[in-house]
């Protein structure tokens, strides 16, 4: 079963971006197109997304490179994978296929009071316990509960059993199915519902954080049969084979497929997941446990530290300020200056995410002069992303999960300036694939793998992973150990 023209179309429903992709079993990206999603701020600290904007911009994209494989004189696609933004909740009516309220992203904080009374009430050690997550508002499920208790249309369709809740690929799923109701078991387990032990949703849990099981998808494993697109979509039936969550997507696409192999992923967030193998992971050190994937039932899992605020930190420069043009500017900025002349930026710009957990801390720019220039501001920024990588990099140590060096991907991780920089701010090599997207790639090895393309994963990464450059440490200690000292002096303000 080795057909060199197989091609995979792959969804990845981003936070800023729904895109679709064509692979070929040598991992060779065949078309591509891309839509932006609008972000709703309705008040500081709430992120919606229009649900039916996903879906739509979903099928235009790919609509979009099915039509440019047909031009190419390729295809038909062989199998389907869909990968996306972990945690944001979508309500919808399970007759009518309509969203009942706005999409809550995963970066929402409105939860946040309810999170701090489960924590107080001293629930936060069995909930970790359990499902591998801390009381914090970026899951899933108390995002669920508000829109049951805040808006009439969800709480009405969940008195009538209408209602259907998930993340986005199971809204996608439903939607090209045309009915299935399905969550995979790694975006499954961001939702605080699913016990990492647990075949399904917990009761318990379900009860305590107010969600009804009746509402909630059926988990299934990220490789294999998971349905059929409705022939209307694209012409023919095209089988979905694969489903995960971006970053889990990412950790596989990234052939993070052996015990202690680290990725890191600097998109909207920065994420960075350890491979555990198929031991449940334990944290002392406010880190996750997660489902890195199930396959055939049997469950792999990764320790992951999720930071907030990454690539959105520069698109914050550059829609909110003004400072730059465009992201490319960065690395000739950065570049530009010796050094951040001493300003520091925190970019809590929607809380602290790992080791801290702050969902109320907020963004701070410390150590600004009048010697401060726009470089300087750049540098800085793009600075966070090493410093806050490095924090993770000691959670994790202390977990007893040290890296010995790290894979990156992501749009971010195209600038080679960070790429240097996380190499000597983490004193670590760091390796970085040509074909950075490894999201999509991830999704397309699970749906290659599902369809019966490649034996194993192994195989599967094998054939689609191309070459990787290394990027080694070469700063002084002394020069590193100063820019900690200032990163944690500016942490502690925040
Ligand atoms: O957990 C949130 C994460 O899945 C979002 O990923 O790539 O949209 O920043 P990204």
């Amino acid at each position: 079963m080795t057909k060199t023209d197989d091609l995979i179309l792959v969804l990845d429903a981003g936070t800023t971006s729904t895109r679709a992709m064509v692979f070929d079993r040598a991992g060779r990206q065949r078309a591509l197109a891309q839509r932006a999603l609008t972000q709703f701020y309705p008040q500081p600290g709430w992120v919606e997304h229009d649900a039916q904007e996903i879906w739509d911009a979903t099928l235009a994209c790919a609509r979009e490179v099915l039509g440019q494989i047909s031009e190419q004189g390729g295809g038909p696609v062989t199998c389907l994978g869909i990968t996306n933004q972990r945690e944001t909740v979508v309500a919808w009516d399970r007759a009518s296929g309509v969203p009942l309220a706005r999409a809550l992203v995963w970066q929402d904080r409105r939860s946040a009071q309810t999170c701090a009374a489960l924590r107080e009430a001293g629930h936060e050690p069995a909930v970790q316990a359990a499902t591998g997550l801390l009381l914090d508002p970026y899951f899933s499920a108390t995002k669920m509960r508000w829109l049951i208790g805040q808006v009439p249309e969800v709480r009405a369709a969940a008195e009538t059993g209408r209602l259907a809740l998930g993340t986005v690929e199971s809204w996608l799923a439903f939607k090209l199915t045309g009915g299935a109701h399905v969550s995979d078991a790694a975006n499954a387990s961001r939702t605080s519902l699913l016990p990492l032990s647990g075949a399904t949703w917990d009761e318990g849990l379900c009860d305590l954080f107010g969600v009804p099981l009746a509402a909630l998808p059926q988990v299934v494993d990220n490789a294999g049969a998971i349905g059929m697109t409705l022939p209307e979509w694209f012409g023919n039936a095209i089988p979905i084979t694969g489903m995960v969550g971006d970053q889990q997507s990412a950790t596989l696409g990234q052939a993070c497929l052996s015990p202690g192999e680290t990725k890191a992923t600097y998109g909207t967030g920065a994420f960075v997941l350890a491979n555990m193998g198929e031991t449940v992971p334990r944290s002392d050190n406010r880190l996750l446990g997660t489902v890195l994937c199930q396959i055939a039932g049997r469950r792999t899992y990764a320790l992951e530290g999720s930071v907030f605020v990454a690539g959105s930190l520069i698109q914050w420069l550059r829609d909110a300020l003004g400072l730059i043009a465009s992201a490319q500017e960065t690395e000739a900025l950065a570049r530009s200056v010796p050094d951040s002349g001493g300003l520091v930026i925190v970019p809590a710009l929607s809380g602290l995410g790992a080791p801290h957990w702050r969902p109320e801390a907020r963004g701070a720019i410390t150590g600004a002069s009048f010697a401060t220039t726009k470089a300087h501001v750049v540098r800085a920024a793009l600075e966070a992303m090493a410093l806050q990588t490095h924090d993770l990099a000691e959670a994790f140590a202390r977990d007893g999960a040290r890296w010995t060096a790290l894979r990156i991907d992501g749009g971010m991780s195209a600038n080679d300036w960070i790429a240097q920089d996380l190499a000597d701010m983490l004193a670590l090599p760091v390796e970085r694939p040509d074909f950075v997207e490894t999201t999509a790639l991830g999704a397309a090895m699970l749906a290659g793998l599902g369809a019966g393309l490649f034996d194993s994963l192994a195989e599967a990464a094998a054939a689609m992973r191309g070459a990787v450059r290394r990027f080694e440490p070469a700063l002084a200690g002394k020069a590193r150990a100063a820019r900690l000292g200032l990163w944690a002096a500016a942490l502690a303000k925040v």
